[in-house]
């Protein structure tokens, strides 16, 4: 399902490579490039520009799924341009650029591009003002064959990845290029609108209706904004550090119900546990968002969000765990590229090792070796590579758990002072921004001093069951 979008093609990367050569000769303004030279999803994000804010100010309609309403992007040029993309879908009535109207064209069925033609070229190094003003149904908006947008009985989410936003508000998609976030959202009165950060409280301005406000003061990915609109179950409580702490449960969660509960309110124990591991959780609120409008887990900054069936068999803080291990790997510390999934999903099934030795149920040595012993030479687990599994295996089992044994593998070879020292370093010198696999192979390298190449490249970047376990060969 994840191949919705395109895997670049030689003619996509000449054209990024041409508008890179352009940018800041004296000739004329050049375009903006239509990506940012993801090698998965050669339209994410876009060149020539970045984004320090957006304000997502929407109205919602659950009977209609009709979502209007404007977003101000307040960016900064990194080049002449004499248009730019934004990666949006939905129907566009108005762009404004530093309030004077833009041209606008799009294929949004094609790739989710919106080409943006200020009315005179922009300068580079310029601040602009980019206000959209848009008004569809999100689920009848097909992208590449997908539709990310979730309707529900009685709301919808916006929640997915590695695409989501092109189905509520207009972005620089990429996790390379994170901005601070105030979205606010008027939805009936019968059912409540979440997304991440802290809560600005509500307003009312008519009758039957209700503004949700929400805001995230420390950069965010896109794929990690969310929206949940629905007759959600609120609890508004504050962790022991002080911090605001909601969760929300959707209301025909049933006899999962309290297994949710019992496992997401335990979410600010799991990130004190996690925050003695990898150093202090990086954001301003903890939560979590429970509904059966999904299939999977996201780890939404600040406010993850679980499908209902994580819950179904009685309580599961391992996902809860791997949620809440994103806010430090994948949200702090982002994807310098979609290949570098390892980094967000490897570390955040480790994480889930970590949790359970805290538990007292096996140590992350038994777990990994567990992996490792009960998945035979044949076995696909080993035929993906963790480190590029292509954009349509990014989500793979192999990224997930024999990522997690790679780290296993790692904190053998260097020890544990080494290991978190390393885990810790890399959530310091990354925090707020974006990292390649390669950037964690040489921090290794520096915190341990050893040679370290020939154990990447087995366990991320080689088809095939590694000779040596995850635990050396004392343990195998
Ligand atoms: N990052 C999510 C996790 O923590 C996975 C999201 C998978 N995406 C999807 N559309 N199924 O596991
Ligand atoms: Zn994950």
């Amino acid at each position: 399902m994840l191949s919705r979008i395109r895997v670049g093609s030689g003619l996509t990367v000449v054209a990024v490579a041409l508008a890179m050569c352009t940018a800041g000769a004296s000739a004329a303004p050049a375009a903006g490039a239509s990506g940012v030279g993801d090698p998965y999803y050669p339209y994410a994000g876009n060149g020539g520009y970045h984004a320090s804010h957006y304000d997502v100010r929407l109205t919602y309609d659950p009977a209609t799924d009709l979502l209007k309403g404007t977003t101000t992007i307040l960016a900064r040029t990194t080049q002449e341009l004499s248009s730019f993309d934004l990666d949006f879908g939905l129907h566009t009535n108005s762009i404004l650029v530093n309030n004077v109207p833009a041209k606008f064209h799009s294929d949004p069925k094609e790739n989710g591009e919106l080409v943006v033609v200020p009315a005179a070229p922009l300068k580079a190094g310029q601040d602009i003002t980019v206000v959209v003003a848009y008004a569809d149904t999100p689920s009848k908006v097909v992208i590449d064959g997908y539709t990310a947008w979730k309707k529900t009985p009685d709301g919808a989410l916006g929640v997915d990845e590695p695409q989501n936003s092109q189905w509520w508000y207009p972005a620089n998609d990429h996790p390379t290029d994170k901005a601070t976030f105030d979205i606010s959202v008027e939805v009936p009165d019968n059912v409540v609108a979440l997304s991440n950060g802290t809560f600005q409280g509500n307003a009312k301005l008519r009758t039957g209706w209700t503004w949700w406000r929400w805001r995230s003061r420390v950069p965010e990915t896109t794929y990690s904004t969310t929206l949940e609109v629905g007759a959600f179950q609120v609890k508004q409580a504050t962790t022991p550090d002080g911090k605001p702490f909601i969760t929300a449960y959707d209301p025909t969660l049933g006899e999962s119900a309290d297994a949710a509960t019992a496992s997401v309110e335990r979410t600010p124990e799991i990130d004190g546990f996690l925050a003695t591991q990898f150093g202090p959780y990086p954001f301003e609120a903890e939560g979590g968002v429970v509904s059966n409008g999904l299939n999977f887990a996201l780890e939404a900054q600040t406010r993850p969000v679980y499908s209902g069936k994580f819950f179904a068999k009685g309580s599961n803080t391992s996902v809860i765990a791997h949620e809440n291990a994103h806010q430090w790997f994948g949200d702090d510390v982002s994807l310098g590229r979609w290949s570098d999934i390892w980094l967000n999903e490897g570390f955040a099934s480790y994480a889930e090792y970590l949790w359970a030795e805290h538990e007292g149920e096996g140590t992350a040595a038994e777990l990994a070796q567990y992996v490792y012993d009960s998945h035979p030479a044949d076995d696909k687990l080993w035929k993906v590579l963790p480190g590029d599994p292509g954009a349509d295996k990014q989500f793979d089992d192999a990224v997930y758990d024999r990522g997690a044994v790679a780290l296993q593998a790692l904190r053998t070879r260097v020890g544990d002072d080494a290991f978190f020292k390393i885990l810790r370093t890399w959530v310091v010198e990354h925090r707020g921004g974006a990292a390649r696999i390669d950037d964690f192979i040489a921090l290794s390298e520096r915190v341990s001093g050893k040679s370290l190449r020939d154990l990447f490249t087995t366990w991320l970047f080689t088809v095939g069951k590694p000779a040596v376990g995850p635990n050396g060969s004392a343990m195998t």
